[in-house]
């Protein structure tokens, strides 16, 4: 891999081994601490984050290395109208690899024509967000031992989400899953994933609009947030944004061992009150972001431990 800018990119031989190292760095954290000394990771984020950022961040210092960036377009050049390919070929001067939050889909691609240093995308409009992928993707493997053979039920803004899209993307190269899709009709996931995901490989789509119909069969529950920043319309995001409100009520039907995800940021998709229930995995998953973007920094600068 040079770059990674959609799911799709990682087979599933890059997600094993990415996966087997991040396993290793959490094991072992000593042995990587100077791994990328006197290298520079960009961060340029032209959208708002806390996780992707930060753990992006955490992920160069805990290798040794330096990191430098700005958190919103504002802060830099391209409130002036530059372009993302000159914003990209001017980072590429003082940096060894790149990650980027764009609003429009198909950004990271754009830079990553543009330089000959690597280019994360960490999150492309409403398309796509490879790292989170593999942060779900470990937080899956830590949690049920497989990556494989289970039910995983996708909740809430599934338009927009583009955790789910690229998740969606990833499971879908795994035998026998089994993906349940619960929105309400206006948010479902896009038509050309219905397409080119589901109906392209033959893999069976069901679709519900209330979560506690199925609850009883899923092995993970991937909540998401209805996301206000993607609608066109305040009416339509205030109608929809409190479609799904997990709680411990709804949790009474679920599996022993359900394993709940969120990408977060949550609003109110998820009551407090859940955090301290066994399935709540996603603030273990905002930690296991950090070992997955160490080492697919070690693996996109080529740095052998
Ligand atoms: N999961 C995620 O992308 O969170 P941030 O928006 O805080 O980076």
């Amino acid at each position: 891999m040079k770059h990674l800018i959609d799911s799709i990119d990682l087979s599933v031989a890059d997600i094993e081994r990415l996966l087997d190292l991040a396993d290793d760095i959490s094991n072992h954290p000593v042995k990587y601490q100077d791994a990328c000394k006197y290298k520079k990771l960009a961060t340029l984020f032209f959208e708002p984050s806390t996780r992707t950022r930060l753990s992006f961040e955490a992920a160069m210092l805990e290798l040794g290395g330096s990191v430098l960036g700005f958190s919103s377009a504002d802060s830099s050049s391209a409130t002036k109208g530059e372009s993302i390919a000159d914003t990209a070929r001017t980072v590429a001067c003082y940096a060894d690899i790149i990650a980027m939050r764009h609003p429009k889909e198909g950004s990271a691609y754009v830079a990553a024509q543009s330089v000959d240093i690597p280019i994360v995308n960490a999150g492309d409009g409403g398309h796509n967000h490879p790292t989170q992928t593999l942060t779900d993707l470990l937080t899956i493997r830590r949690e049920k031992k497989r990556l494989d053979n289970f039910t995983i039920g996708f909740c809430g803004d599934l338009k927009f989400g583009r955790t789910v899209h690229s998740l969606i993307k990833a499971l879908s190269r795994y035998e026998n899953i089994n993906f349940i899709m619960i929105s309400p009709e206006e948010l479902q996931i896009p038509e050309y994933l219905k397409e080119d995901v589901f109906k392209k490989n033959n893999i069976t789509l069901t679709e519900v609009e209330r979560m506690e119909d199925v609850m009883p069969k899923l092995d993970i529950l991937y909540m998401t947030r209805v996301q206000r920043e993607r609608f066109f319309n305040e009416a339509d995001y205030v109608r929809l944004k409190d479609s799904y409100i997990l709680d411990l009520d709804k949790l009474e039907t679920a599996k022993k061992d359900l394993a709940i995800l969120h990408p977060l940021p949550r609003v109110n998709e998820i009551s407090v009150k859940v955090d301290n229930d066994s399935r709540a995995c996603y603030f273990s998953q905002a930690m296991n972001g950090k070992h997955v973007r160490m080492a697919l920094i070690l693996d996109l600068l080529g740095v052998q431990v």
